[in-house]
């Protein structure tokens, strides 16, 4: 079996469900559920006897150790995380914790038990930490995408958290030689991600006809990939990569912010017309502070070595998503309510979207 953390968020969850729809395998899914964090995302597998759902913290030594000695997972993926940039500006002590002290945590528990492996079991074991293309900073329009050897330079806190915890996955393998794994990838979008980001936020806003946030000038460029191909190279590098190897995973989708929303406001206007186009709610407002101008990942590494490519286009991944979003406003409201409007207050009242 495998032990994935932070399995009950956008992309952990997506994994399980693929996971477990590819193979027989169980998964051990540990996740404290954080506002993040939503087990209605797992209801398709639930009392599927090979998901073992475990509320907990990453950070926490004994829960993890036990459960790696109760369960001998021939590998731990991390997903775990604070995951939200603008978060990280207004409050980043939680990322430290858990993305980098939880990482750490994690790390040690997985060589105390990996050390105590023996023949087979102890080759095949594997530490796949699931990373971003965010810890390699900021692109002009000109400068070639993100390779493997693109040197690190983290703008937000939330970036430079996710950094701290890729050099201590690098350094555990280098030191002690546990067989490490990192993917660092581009943005995802797809069902059940958290309507903070920019696409779920988009449709959510459009549908309820509120103000769609735009930051700045809206130029800022990101490399789009669909949740599904993320998770399809993560299983790629999980079973074909040496250990201690780095792979960038992205979508060759390179689109500015503007771009994505009037895509999102087009589709919707398709499939679920409006009194006036969708587009008309767009509202500019105040940028984010130290906001990365462009992001852009060559993913011909794990093309060439591992034959993974995305099955999904941007056009084709858009309508999926916007679907699903339509399909599934139950979802939508049961984590749009309470928590949620406080953190839409604290992020875009001051901006003047509130
Ligand atoms: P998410 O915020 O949707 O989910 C994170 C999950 O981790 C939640 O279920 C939450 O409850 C859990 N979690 C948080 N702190 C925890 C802790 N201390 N202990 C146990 N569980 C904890 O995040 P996501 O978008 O699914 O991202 C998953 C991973 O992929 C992260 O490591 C992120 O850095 C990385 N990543 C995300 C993207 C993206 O576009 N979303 C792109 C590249 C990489
Ligand atoms: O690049 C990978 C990263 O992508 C992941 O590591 C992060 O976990 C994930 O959150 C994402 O980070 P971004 O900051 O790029 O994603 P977000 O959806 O927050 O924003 C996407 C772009 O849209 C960014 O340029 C900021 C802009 N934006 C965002 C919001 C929430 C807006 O213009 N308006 C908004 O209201």
């Amino acid at each position: 079996m495998i032990l994935v953390t932070g399995g009950a968020g956008f992309i952990g969850s997506n994994f399980v469900l693929q996971w477990l729809a590819a193979r027989d395998e169980p998964v051990v899914n540990l996740d404290n559920l954080t506002y993040a964090g939503n087990l209605r995302n797992l209801d398709s597998v639930r009392g599927d006897a090979r998901h073992i759902f475990v509320r907990g913290d990453i950070d926490d030594p004994e829960l993890v150790a036990q459960l790696l000695r109760a369960h001998r997972p021939r590998a731990v993926l991390n997903f775990a995380a604070e995951t939200h940039v603008d978060r990280s500006i207004l409050g980043p002590a939680e990322f430290v914790r858990t993305n980098i002290h939880g990482t750490f945590n994690l790390l040690e528990a997985a060589r105390a038990y990996w050390g105590g492996l023996a023949g087979e079991e102890q080759r095949r074991f594997r530490f796949l930490q699931v990373s971003t293309d965010e810890v390699y900073g900021s692109l002009s329009a000109e400068e070639a995408a993100f390779r493997e050897t693109t040197a690190y330079a983290p703008n937000s806190p939330y970036a430079a958290s996710k950094a701290a915890a890729d050099h201590m996955v690098r350094a555990y393998h280098h030191t002690y030689g546990l067989p490490t794994l990192t993917t660092n990838c581009s943005n995802n979008y797809g069902p059940f991600q958290f309507p903070e980001k920019l696409i779920p936020l988009v449709i959510i806003n459009a549908l309820a006809g509120k103000p769609i946030p735009v930051y700045g000038d809206g130029q800022n460029v990101r490399d789009w990939l669909y949740v599904d191909d993320h998770c399809s190279g993560i299983r790629r590098v999980l079973e074909a990569a040496q250990p201690g190897e780095v792979y960038n995973i992205g979508g060759n989708s390179e689109k500015n912010n503007l771009e994505v929303v009037r895509t999102l406001c087009a589709v919707l206007d398709e499939l679920r017309p409006a009194p006036r186009p969708y587009a008309s709610l767009i509202a500019y407002v105040k940028d984010r502070p130290g906001h990365d101008r462009r992001y852009a990942i060559d993913a011909g590494k794990i093309r060439r070595e591992l034959g993974w490519q995305p099955a999904q286009n941007f056009a084709g991944g858009m309508r999926r998503t916007v679907s699903w979003y339509l399909a599934n406003t139950e979802w939508s409201s049961s984590v749009t309510s309470g928590e949620y409007q406080k953190w839409m207050n604290a992020n875009y009242q001051e901006r003047g979207a509130a």
